[in-house]
């Protein structure tokens, strides 16, 4: 199905007159999932947190987006199944948050802040430094995100990310580095490239704080797999 925001004016009122509650996909049996075991623990953790069980919905999609990369239509199912809700309920969520990906994004994600403080501060051209790095498409990124054609990195131009001390900053693979130079978008790029973790003198977990830095704040939590994200 075309994404909504695609639909013409028409089509979309075709879509909302054809929708009957008995259109509605019922809850996925669990037991005709594979869910995996992994990701299955996860949801189930989320959910033991809040009394009304589909309070766990964010979480839930982010532990489907962890697992798979993005949240697959599969990864959706698994998770309705699990959280007796159905599809529709969790897509309506996902598809509300630009930090859920409801289409196959890049490996490493990279939001550049282009908000007023990185702004004034050069984020256009750090922006435009991730993508040349990356191989990203510039007009998309500063739109609604761009993938490179390797499937490694997904650039996206990002509203203030609460960080504008470190400003321009940006956050790569959910930690936040900062203030950054074209230069150190190459150096990223290159060490995400490698492997590597990357602008360690850069990463905001890193800086000290009330008392000095917190060795504890190096460590990544591990994906559904075990591995470091
Ligand atoms: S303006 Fe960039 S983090 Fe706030």
């Amino acid at each position: 199905m075309r994404p909504t925001d695609e639909l013409t004016a028409a089509e979309r009122r075709e879509l909302i007159a054809s929708m009957r509650p008995e259109d509605a996909e019922g809850v996925p049996a669990l037991g005709e999932l594979d869910v995996p075991a992994a990701l299955r623990e996860q949801i189930e953790t989320a959910m033991a947190r809040y009394p009304q069980l589909r309070s766990a919905a964010i979480p839930a999609l982010w532990a489907v987006q962890r697992h798979y990369g993005w949240c697959t239509p599969q990864g959706v199912r698994e998770a309705a199944a699990v959280m007796g809700v159905t599809p529709a309920y969790l897509e309506a969520v996902a598809t509300f948050y630009d930090l859920i990906a409801t289409s196959p994004i890049g490996r490493h994600r990279i939001l550049v802040c282009h908000n007023i403080s990185c702004w004034m501060n050069g984020a256009d051209e750090l922006l435009g430094a991730f993508c040349d790095a990356a191989g990203a498409d510039r007009d998309d990124a500063d739109q609604h995100g761009a993938s490179s054609a390797d499937g490694e990195f997904f650039v996206k131009g990002f509203e203030c990310l609460g960080a504008c001390d470190i400003a321009p900053m940006a956050s790569i693979d959910q930690r936040y580095y900062g203030p950054l130079e074209a230069a150190d978008a190459v150096a990223a790029i290159e060490a995400l490239r490698d492997g590597e973790e990357p602008l360690s003198d850069k990463a905001l977990a890193l800086r000290p704080a009330a008392g000095g830095p917190d060795p504890s704040a190096t460590e990544r939590a591990p994906d559904a797999e075990g591995h470091d994200a």
